[in-house]
């Protein structure tokens, strides 16, 4: 039977990701290691590019979000507190005749194009009974390998935010509402990590802990609790907002974000829980899903989780949680709202959507299919390409690299002088370079009227346009800012 049409796509994906860079899989030099990947030149760009753009959006561009960088190991009460050591567990079976252990859940799932030998059992023998197997990494602070120095890999980085909340609130100048913000490495020792590295076992999150009155206070402040309505406008914040509309506002917040960088509504999905599916300290939660070829997913959860996690704190660490407001004149656990974002899984839906094949003319004008990777400006690993229009003339090499140079504090830059013009095109294109600099004769004053101008070319376009290189930071700075 044919491959489904979806996982040829993949496949495409993945052997494009190897290819030029993106991501390789983790150790694979040793035959690879399950659930671990690693980023390549371009990848660690694309990541990183992402993270950079997300924490602006948080820390600059808002005033009542700070960041943080918390450790990754934590005190193990931490993860008694938060239910993390009792509950955070996936119920496992164990096959008696092939030893595998399998999800009980997924036993029936779709293999995974990458890796399709890990996911399900393969000779379908006897299960054992589920078993509650927690998904924490476990490891030993210090040389002695006791009970009492076990730690564990964070799972979250939300728990350090809540354990922090105290001396960020003493130092900040904030006032509830504020969020704290942090991105960073996160580990679970995930049973079947699948579908490339949308499941993995070591993966990046940036999580917003957005610190909210309780309605009664609202109450108490404003006279009244605004309700959501259809179609309200959520962007500009209210006195008297409760859970609900900062929750609606954080949906939106995101979404817009997720616009910014090219992912448009029409590429997402939102999921709202079912009262029955929510966390027992969960107001609300919305999935922020992506429709990836293996399936709609899930990139970002917001909940609404309450005052269960400072108070978790308060009890377990017998440290007090409670923030006084001076305008309500009272002391309270404020509650939170929780956009958590996975960077990796976000990573993997900017290249889907990115990837593109389309047909233009070569260089003698005959059609050929090209493959661009149609990243927004803003998050493209490379900006911009800059090309010598020939080798092998020593005027224009000096040209190009002085336009190289003039670039390079201002954006990643690509200097490319091997090969055709329309190869040194079509390999950007498949980096997903969303512009592209030609120095010809006409920069050296071939046609004096064009003396120290260049070919703009436009990666989805193909089209080109003369400018003035004195007008190409600014030009340039424009669109991928
Ligand atoms: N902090 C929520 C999560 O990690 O899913």
């Amino acid at each position: 039977m044919a491959e489904p049409k979806t996982n040829e796509l993949m496949e495409k994906i993945v052997s494009l990701c190897k290819r030029r860079g993106f991501i390789f899989q983790s150790s694979e030099i040793y035959g690879g290691i399950n659930g671990f990947w690693d980023y390549g030149p371009l990848g660690a760009e694309l990541k990183r590019n992402v993270r950079d753009h997300w924490w602006r959006a948080q820390t600059q561009y808002r005033e009542d979000v700070v960041g943080l960088d918390a450790s990754i190991i934590m005190h193990p009460k931490i993860w008694e507190a938060s239910g993390h050591t009792t509950t955070f567990s996936d119920p496992m079976v164990d096959c008696k005749t092939c030893k595998g252990r399998f999800r009980a859940d997924q036993l029936d799932s779709t293999p995974c194009p990458v890796k399709p030998s890990k996911m399900v059992c393969e000779c379908d023998g006897e299960k054992t009974e589920p078993r509650a197997f927690n998904l924490m990494f476990k490891t030993y602070v210090g040389p002695i390998e006791t009970v009492d120095n076990v730690a564990f890999l964070r799972p979250e980085t939300a728990q350090a935010i809540f354990a922090q909340f105290q001396n960020v609130n003493a130092c900040a100048r904030q006032k509830v509402p504020f969020g704290i913000c942090q991105i960073g490495k996160a580990f679970r020792n995930e049973i079947n990590p699948r579908n490339y590295t949308f499941r993995s076992r070591e993966f990046e999150q940036m999580e917003i802990e957005f610190f909210i009155r309780p309605d009664e206070v609202v109450q108490k402040i404003a006279g009244n609790v605004a309700t959501y309505a259809d179609g309200m406008d959520t962007s500009a914040p209210q006195a008297n907002w409760g859970w609900e509309l900062w929750h609606r506002h954080w949906v939106e917040e995101r979404l817009k974000w997720y616009e910014s960088i090219g992912l448009g509504r029409d590429t997402l999905e939102l999921y709202w829980q079912e009262k029955k599916e929510l966390a027992h300290y969960a107001k609300a939660c919305v999935d922020i899903q992506y429709k990836f070829p293996f399936g709609t997913q899930e990139l970002e959860g917001i909940a609404a989780r309450g005052d269960f996690d400072l108070t978790q704190h308060q009890k377990h660490s017998g440290k007090s949680m409670e923030y006084f407001d001076e305008e309500a004149k009272a002391k309270y656990v404020p509650h939170v709202i929780e956009p958590s974002a996975g960077v990796d899984r976000l990573v993997l839906a900017l290249l889907c959507n990115a990837y593109t094949e389309d047909t233009v003319p070569d260089e003698k004008g005959k059609p050929e299919t090209r493959v661009v990777m149609k990243f927004h400006p803003r998050i493209a690993p490379i900006k911009v390409g800059v090309f010598p229009l020939l080798k092998n003339k020593p005027d224009l090499v000096k040209k190009a690299k002085e336009v190289r140079d003039l670039l390079r504090p201002h954006m990643t830059v690509f200097y490319d002088e091997a090969g055709a013009i329309g190869r040194r095109y079509r390999r950007q294109d498949e980096a997903g370079t969303p512009f592209g600099v030609t120095i010809d004769f006409d920069t050296l004053g071939e046609k004096p009227e064009l003396l120290d101008t260049v070919t703009l070319r436009d990666r989805d376009t193909c089209k080109q346009d003369r400018v003035k290189i004195s007008d190409l930071v600014p030009l340039l700075l424009q669109k991928v800012r």
